[in-house]
């Protein structure tokens, strides 16, 4: 199984590394590196266990390689090498064994180590048992207390692997869970969108809903029930596992889809971008303004305000639509309005600009501004096309002092 690896240029280079710095007996290939091996899945980075100062030698195997060094965990003393998009991590072996440090670590499928020659694989607590049955299995409670956002990475592992998660240990998960309160709150928001990031995350979401996990991670004040609505996120996964479009943040799409109007206020819990805080507000907002179209202008004005989320903002509106998908000609309607006639009229624009409202005997004043929206919202929705149009439409609509 673990023959593939030594055919790896980058894990060559490191255990040539650390075989010249005399730790090739006391390292080892440990984590995540081992589960994805096992599970022939590939392999994002390689993480190692190794008896020393990690953060010199990552800074010193970093320069031999020319890669890149970052100071990942000053905590633990965990060293990262970037090189050609690949992650090496040196991690510093916790306690004094290496079966000391699996006994820290958080499931079993991720409490695994192998010898650097790949030929013994150290499995204390049955991992490579686990991984078969498809279980996420805690290595003991107390690891779950020493870091609780391990609680958020057991669903997260249910997500991303598909992995059930073992009786015992969904039981202490919801014991622990409200520990999560004080955890970074971007550690949370990664996991969070880890699990998002999957395509049917509804099926973890759902657990966590019935785990009461949302209700540990945020804040609430006594009025607001957080009630995630499933529903809207699963027919959302529905429809884009059945389309080839992709939606940029993807995470915070479904988490607008989850928690709607509560969506905003929430998302400030967990130390959002200014760029995420926004794209989940206009999402709300325009999951309300869509249900409001009746009339071709409704739709253009509609557009023009949300034409940079408009697929997004198309897609939410109709997974939250109560007659969700049997409703779809509506907002399919929108979208080819959008590409065959709103695109093409856009073109057009401007026909007129304020300057020439002025000279028509306006007094520049908002006014203004509002007649040059309201032609161009006309031009937009190809009811006029030219300037001598316009202007007979300014002077049909507005009366001139
Ligand atoms: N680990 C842990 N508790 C944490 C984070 C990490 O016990 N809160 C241990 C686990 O053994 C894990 C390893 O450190 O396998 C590496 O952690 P990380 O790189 O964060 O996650 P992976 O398990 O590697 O998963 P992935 O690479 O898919 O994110």
């Amino acid at each position: 199984m673990f023959e593939k690896l030594k055919e790896n240029p980058h894990f060559k280079e490191a255990v040539e590394f650390l075989n010249q710095k005399n730790l090739y007996e006391s390292s080892y290939l440990v984590g995540g590196s081992v589960r994805d091996i096992l599970l022939e899945r590939e392999l994002k980075d390689i993480d190692f266990a190794i008896k020393g100062d990690t953060i010199e030698l990552a800074r010193e195997f970093a320069r031999k390689v020319n890669g890149s060094f970052v100071l990942l965990d000053e905590v633990f003393f965990i060293g990262r090498i970037v090189k050609d998009y690949v992650t090496i991590d040196f991690a510093q072996l916790r306690g004094n064994s290496i079966e000391a440090d699996l006994a820290d670590r958080d499931f079993t499928i991720n409490a695994m180590a192998v010898t650097l020659n790949l030929d013994t694989l150290i499995d204390p607590f049955n991992g490579k048992q686990d991984l078969k049955n498809r279980l996420i299995r805690m290595v003991k409670e107390e690891n779950l207390k020493a870091d609780p956002l391990r609680v958020l990475r057991a669903y997260r592992f249910h997500a991303t692997l598909d992995f059930d998660i073992e009786e015992n240990t969904r039981e202490a998960l919801k014991r622990n869970a409200h520990l999560m309160k004080v955890t970074a709150r971007e550690r949370v928001k990664d996991e969070l969108w880890k699990i998002l990031s999957v395509s049917e995350s509804f099926k973890t979401v759902q657990l966590m809903i019935e785990d009461e996990i949302f209700k540990a991670i945020f804040k609430t004040r006594d009025f607001l029930e957080i009630k995630p609505d499933i529903e809207t996120l699963k027919t959302a996964e529905e429809i884009l596992m059945n389309s080839k479009k992709e939606v940029k943040n993807l995470s915070c799409f479904k988490f607008a889809c989850l928690f709607d109007f509560h969506a905003s206020e929430l998302i400030k819990q967990i130390k959002p971008a200014r760029k995420e805080q926004r794209f989940v507000e206009d999402l709300v907002e325009a999951g309300v303004r869509i249900r409001k179209i009746e009339t071709l202008l409704d739709k253009v004005r509609f557009i023009r305000e949300f034409e940079s989320i408009l697929y997004p903002a198309l897609l939410y509106g109709m997974s939250k639509d109560p007659l969700k998908t049997s409703k779809r000609w509506f907002y399919d309607e929108i979208e080819e309005f959008y590409k065959k006639v709103y695109l093409k009229n856009k073109k057009k624009l401007p026909i007129l600009k304020g300057e020439d409202i002025i000279s028509l005997g306006f007094e520049p004043s908002r006014l203004v501004g509002e007649i040059v929206e309201r032609i161009e919202t006309l031009v937009l929705a190809g009811k006029i096309s030219n300037k001598e149009q316009a202007i007979e439409e300014i002077k049909k609509r507005f009366i001139l002092k």
